[in-house]
């Protein structure tokens, strides 16, 4: 049976909100493995238009059951906000499962988040300021809390005076801020862990279940594997792995049981946050990329920060494909170039005078890099009702053809809008 990773392949925001919706009819568990609040899925269904952070989007089919995985970073008072609003929609909230092993955002995370980020000035990361890398950081230091942790009291109260001496002298000595109250955290965080307590368990047995069963699994992304801390534009990255490995690693389901890998891309690029951007571009062209004015202008879910936008970086695409063993393509957002008269694909970079057909290593290396482009004529009317692959513009065929043969996989899935009826589906991965 199929267990299917869906994976973002570029710098994360690559519409995986959308075919994860449109995938979870098929799946009947979907597992979110990593990241946290920092992701922001936009899902539009027959329910409504939602905005997902945490909760993976099979909520919104009844029969499926929905897992927040041990790779996640967890803000629970986010989580009972989106718990909320979801229920305040009528939508049936019981089949969400939060793995007791997942790491808790705790309020200092955030503060030094932020504090970290405006004292590197010029130099900062640009993260979203939710706390991701300080709380991946004390999970790795070994000092982190996780969800059990708040289901008792006297661990919750151990764990928290311990980390929090060290916290509160970084605080007020390091950054002159005010220090955590020891009381005041612990009772609100003990408040969370008793609202989120149904919640909560050990999901491993259900996810095993599933396995056995022979159900349908669907592996959640969140954010896109060039942000991948070993693999990704470093620092100017998540502090998670959002690939195909951090998916096993986040969900505790072997590599050896995947049965597809589906790596999502946009039909250009976009990013948000600091970082190299080798086929960035601004002006007209950028502008259509933008599509400011619309619903679906490119500004971030989670930050409601403007993205940068730029063409298809194929360099950057086929090493996310080759490190991550994608073997199809969703290519989403087809319908955003549909006035573009020539659309460009960048196939290699060239440095000093050096042809390159993989990323370099450094920042430094990285900015100085001057995109080769091919130029593809485009195909001037509107895709946005096509739904099989024949009845697209001759174009727009040859556009998604040769977007697979440099990345180096099939396309298996195309988007041309943003409800979920608007997809090609060129080979459904539930069916391989
Ligand atoms: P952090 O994950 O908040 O630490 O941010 C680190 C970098 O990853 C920043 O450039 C963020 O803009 C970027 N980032 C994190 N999550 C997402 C996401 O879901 N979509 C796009 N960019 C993200």
């Amino acid at each position: 049976m199929a267990v299917v990773a869906l994976i973002g392949a570029q710098w994360g925001d690559e519409g995986k909100g959308h075919l994860v919706d449109l995938l979870a009819d098929r799946a009947r568990l979907v597992v979110r493995y990593g990241g946290g609040n920092n992701a922001g899925h936009t899902v539009v269904n027959h329910l409504g238009t939602f905005k997902l952070h945490l909760i993976p989007s099979g909520i919104f089919d009844a029969d499926t059951i929905n897992v927040i995985g041990p790779g996640v970073v967890i803000n629970p008072e986010a989580l009972i906000n989106e718990l909320n609003t979801l229920k305040t929609s009528g939508i049936a909230t019981g089949r969400l499962f939060i793995s007791d092993r997942a790491h808790v955002i705790m309020p200092y995370h955030i503060m030094l988040d932020q504090l970290q980020e405006s004292s590197l000035g010029e130099g900062k990361i640009g993260t979203t300021g939710r706390g991701i890398g300080p709380a991946y950081a004390d999970k790795m230091s070994r000092i982190g809390i996780r969800m059990a942790d708040l289901l008792h009291e006297e661990t919750l109260q151990s764990r928290l005076s311990a980390v929090l001496e060290e916290k509160n002298r970084i605080l007020t000595r390091l950054y002159n801020a005010k220090p955590i109250s020891l009381h005041d955290t612990y009772l609100r965080y003990l408040g969370f862990g008793r609202q989120l307590a149904a919640h909560i368990t050990n999901v491993h047995p259900l996810i095993i279940r599933a396995l056995e069963q022979e159900q349908p699994v669907l592996l959640e992304g969140a954010q896109g594997v060039l942000l991948d801390i070993d693999h990704g534009t470093y620092p100017y990255v998540t502090s998670s792995p959002p690939g195909v490995a951090g998916a096993c690693q986040g969900s505790g389901i072997a590599p050896s049981r995947l049965t597809s890998i589906v790596g999502v891309f946009k039909a250009y690029t976009t990013r948000v946050g600091e970082g190299p951007f080798p086929t960035e571009i601004d002006g007209p062209e950028a502008a259509i990329l933008r599509q400011i004015g619309t619903p679906w202008a490119e500004v971030g879910t989670t930050t409601g920060r403007l993205r940068r936008v730029g063409w298809f970086d194929a360099v950057m695409a086929r090493y996310a494909a080759q490190i991550n063993g994608i073997d199809r393509l969703a290519i989403t957002k087809l319908d955003v170039l549909d006035t573009m008269p020539m659309i460009r694909v960048c196939t290699g970079y060239q440095l000093d005078g050096i042809h390159l057909d993989y990323p370099p290593t450094t920042t430094s290396d990285f900015y100085r890099v001057k995109p080769i482009y091919e130029a593809l004529p485009g195909w001037m009317s509107s895709t946005t009702s096509v739904r099989r692959f024949q009845d697209l513009p001759r174009q727009a065929q040859a556009y998604i053809d040769r977007l697979g043969q440099l990345v180096g996989a099939e396309v298996g899935i195309i988007s041309v809008g943003p409800a979920r009826d608007q997809t090609i589906m060129v080979q459904d991965p539930f069916a391989i």
